[in-house]
């Protein structure tokens, strides 16, 4: 009997054994991983004090792995986090050192996610564009230098391509226009050049397009108002010029549109005023000519922002049947002529309208 139980338990645990063996991840990804460990430097938290040992797919922080292949599918690293580390350290993360090519061995990567570290430097490894399986790449908060790379558009799964706040340069690479699950992108402050490739539209799955505090130039593609499910389009603070493509105000649910600080020129297109659009700003442009009087019930703006441009004429009338105005800057114009009355405009202040050439009524002096 004694012997029957030895003999069972004995077999269990070498069952138990052999499972969590054939879980641990294959020497090739631990291999990896500890040549990208020893490109970082991390000195605050200790979080790579857990990648030891042979199973890197069990207990290493930020690591996990793919429950049937058990290879690396994601890498998560955040330097700002609510984890139990950064709570007991009192401090947010920190790290130096850069990304090592070694990171495209892990050929089933997924998701990589490096962020907000403020540190870590270098280039972006080219070779990432051949990660097959990799859906979501999240560089923001580093001090990330060299371009994205070229063939960035291989990576026919990505749909989060996020690398803001770091200090990239270049242009934005021909092939990203290939990448036909991207769903969102942001690239906002960097020192990315260049003009926006023609065939942008060709995005198709793009909802958020973040674009803002570069060096960007030339026209804005008239192709992006064929992208269906844009809903954020933010390219303010660039060198953009030109005319506002007309089109944009016909997108089904584009609900932010930025082109503040730029050097955009001609008049306000009319379909941006009678639109889905909820978040307009157009400050800081060279935009001439009246606003558009072409306000309706479907004019709803949370923020509409006009201001120092080159617009001149009145506030148009229609203004007053617009559904819902919560903030209006039209300051810094040459504006003229009586501020009409209604319910949008009631609780404005007269911030809103100062430094026009003639404009008078509530709440500015009387007419
Ligand atoms: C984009 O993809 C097409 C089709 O796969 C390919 O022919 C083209 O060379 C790619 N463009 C770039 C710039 O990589
Ligand atoms: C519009 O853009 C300007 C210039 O970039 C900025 O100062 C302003 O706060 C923005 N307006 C709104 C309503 O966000
Ligand atoms: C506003 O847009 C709707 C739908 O696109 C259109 O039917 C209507 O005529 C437009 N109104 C004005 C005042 O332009």
């Amino acid at each position: 009997m004694a012997t029957t139980t030895f003999f069972y338990t004995l077999l269990a645990i070498i069952l138990l054994s052999l499972t969590s063996v054939s879980n641990a991840c294959p020497p090739s990804d631990r291999a990896a991983l500890l040549a990208v460990r020893a490109a970082l430097k991390e000195p605050y938290l200790g979080i790579f004090n857990s990648w030891k040992g042979y199973d890197c797919c069990h207990n290493w922080y930020g690591v996990s792995c793919d429950p049937e292949t058990h290879r690396v599918a994601d890498i998560n690293l955040r330097g700002e986090s609510e984890d139990p580390i950064f709570q007991k350290a009192h401090r947010t993360g920190y790290m130096t050192g850069f990304i090592s090519p070694a990171i495209c061995k892990l050929e089933r990567l997924s998701s990589l996610t490096i962020a907000d570290w403020k540190g870590i430097s270098g280039p972006i490894p080219p070779c990432i564009a051949y990660l097959p399986f990799l859906r979501v790449l999240d560089l923001i908060g580093n001090k990330l230098t060299g371009e994205i790379p070229t063939d960035i558009g291989q990576l026919s799964r990505l749909t989060v391509l996020n690398v803001a706040d770091n200090q990239l340069s270049g242009t934005i690479p021909r092939s990203l226009t290939n990448l036909s699950s991207l769903m969102h992108l942001d690239i906002r402050g960097n020192r990315i050049s260049g003009t926006l490739p023609i065939n942008f539209g060709k995005l198709r799955m793009l909802s958020r397009a973040l674009l803002s505090r570069n060096k960007l130039n030339g026209l804005i593609p008239y192709t992006i108002s064929y992208i269906y499910r844009l809903s954020d389009l933010d390219l303010s603070l660039n060198q953009f010029s030109g005319p506002i493509p007309a089109s944009l105000g016909k997108m089904a649910v584009l609900a932010t549109l930025n082109l503040d600080g730029n050097q955009m020129s001609g008049p306000i297109p009319p379909t941006l005023i009678n639109s889905s659009i909820s978040i307009l700003n157009l400050s800081r442009n060279a935009i001439e000519g009246y606003i558009p009087d072409v306000f309706g019930p479907r004019s709803y703006f949370t923020a509409i922002d006009l201001s120092y441009n080159k617009l001149r004429g009145r506030i148009p009338k229609s203004i007053s049947s617009a559904t819902y105005i919560g903030h209006l800057d039209v300051s810094h114009n040459h504006l003229c002529g009586r501020i009409p009355a209604g319910s949008p405009f009631d609780h404005l202040e007269a911030s809103s309208f100062v430094y026009n050439d003639c404009l008078c009524g509530k709440p500015l002096r009387a007419c």
